[in-house]
Order: C-alpha cells, then sequence, then structure tokens
C-alpha cells in the first residue's frame, strides 16, 4: 500500500476505508478485474469511474488497456490522494456527483459505478451509443423481484444485461468479518472512530450481516451493454 494512501487512512477514519481498502469494494481487485475483462476498454477509449475513491478502478483500466479514464467523486481529497498514487498521472481527475456529470451526452465508451451511487439516468446520458455499464452494487434480493427490477430499470434505458455475478455471499462475508474485527479490536476502532462513532458503525455493520443474512439485500456484479 502507498505512503498515500497510508496517509488518507489516518485522515479518515471509517469502516469501509480500514476494511476495503483500494480497490474499495467487495470482492476488491478481484471485482475490478471481473468487470475489465468485460468492460471492452481499448487503447484511447473513454472510460468513467463514477464514486471512484481513489479511483483504484480508473488507474487500472488505464494501466492495463490504455483507456482514457476519468475518475469523479463528492470528495476533492480521495482524488487527490489518487492522483498521487501508482498509475494516478493516467487518469484525469473531476470532483462532481454522480447524480449530475459535467461531460457531454454520448462521451464515454465504458462508465462505471463500484460500490457507489448509482444514476441510471445520468450514466445513461454520458454513454457513448456502443458502450457498456459496468457496476458492482447492492441490489434489492428479496425473492419478490427486486433484482429484475433492477435490470428493468436499466434495459427501459436502452441496455441489454451482458454478465451478471452474484456476489452476495462475498459481502455478507465481508460484512461478518469487519464487524467481528470491530468488536474483537474495540478499543483499537474506539480510539480511531470515537466511542459513538465506533457505536454509529458497528450498528450500521449490524444492520448490514441481518439483512444479507435473511435475504433482504444482495450484492452484485452486472454488465449491461448497448450498440
Ligand atoms: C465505497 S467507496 C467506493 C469507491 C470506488 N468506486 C472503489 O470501488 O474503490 C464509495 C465512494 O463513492 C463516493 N460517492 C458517494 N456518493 C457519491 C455521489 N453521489 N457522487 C459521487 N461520488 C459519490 C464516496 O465519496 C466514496 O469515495
Amino acid at each position: 500500500m502507498s505512503d498515500v494512501f497510508d496517509a488518507l487512512v489516518a485522515e479518515y477514519p471509517a469502516w469501509w476505508i480500514d476494511f476495503l481498502g483500494e480497490h474499495n469494494h467487495v470482492g476488491g481487485a478481484a471485482t475490478t478485474r471481473w468487470l475489465l475483462e468485460r468492460s471492452g476498454l481499448r487503447p484511447g477509449s473513454r472510460m468513467l469511474d463514477c464514486g471512484a475513491f481513489v479511483g483504484a478502478s480508473a488507474r487500472l483500466a488505464a494501466t492495463e488497456t490504455g483507456a482514457a479514464a476519468v475518475a469523479t467523486d463528492l470528495n476533492a481529497d480521495f482524488l487527490a490522494a489518487g492522483r498521487a498514487m501508482p498509475g494516478g498521472e493516467g487518469v484525469a481527475w473531476v470532483t462532481a456527483t454522480t447524480a449530475k456529470l459535467p461531460f457531454r451526452d454520448r462521451t464515454f465508451a465504458s462508465v462505471w459505478s463500484v460500490d457507489s451511487s448509482i444514476a441510471p439516468r445520468e450514466m445513461t446520458r454520458v454513454a457513448a451509443s456502443t458502450a457498456t455499464v459496468c457496476l458492482c452494487c447492492e441490489v434489492p434480493a428479496d425473492g419478490r423481484g427486486g433484482v429484475e427490477a433492477f435490470i428493468e430499470e436499466w434495459t427501459s434505458l436502452g441496455w441489454e444485461m451482458r454478465s451478471h455475478r452474484s456476489l452476495s455471499l462475498d459481502a455478507l462475508q465481508a460484512w461478518r468479518n469487519a464487524e467481528a474485527a470491530m468488536v474483537a479490536h474495540r478499543a483499537k476502532y474506539e480510539a480511531r472512530y470515537g466511542k459513538r462513532g465506533y457505536l454509529a458503525q458497528l450498528d450500521l455493520l449490524a444492520m448490514l450481516v441481518e439483512s444479507y443474512e435473511r435475504g433482504a439485500a444482495g450484492h452484485g456484479l452486472f454488465i449491461f451493454g448497448r450498440g
């Protein structure tokens, strides 16, 4: 891990940074590679990493495929750290919300949101006529049509689903591991998050574990394509 990332971790006490790390999503770098292999990215094609954090996906895409990657996030500090990390010079860094992207219509060959906020209409607007959308996200998995409704939202915007992989068990394991580590090392995490922050983050994790165990929530990878 780079010194720059370590400095960011020290400055931002948050369970998701502590337990998910640089590739800050369920499945880590293996998830990023799964998406990358199916993204259709080629040298020079434009990739948008929405809610990029330190841009692990954007930097990997730029380095491995030669794509012209752009990383956006609400938090300028995360982007500044990403820019200073390996491969950061090959990415453009733009502070923006995914709900309103400062880019022209139909300009990206691949639009990503990896365990971040998803704005289907806005992401569709900036995607080229021949493009992919690459997602790692929580999906409703309540057995009452939640995943189908999620997929239908994208198909109604002109996309077809090309690949899907469930990560629900991986996510459940990740939340359980984080919850267990926070309990086992309470003193360490109380010192890091503060007493109230510790309890708030533990509550959140307990709620996540409970909803995944109940089957009310799941996690998945999705590749949508058009053209
Ligand atoms: C769990 S991290 C995932 C980061 C990154 N996609 C990855 O996989 O490594 C979520 C990130 O999304 C960003 N974020 C949350 N809501 C956002 C929004 N509406 N627009 C842009 N970024 C957002 C947060 O600041 C945070 O950096």
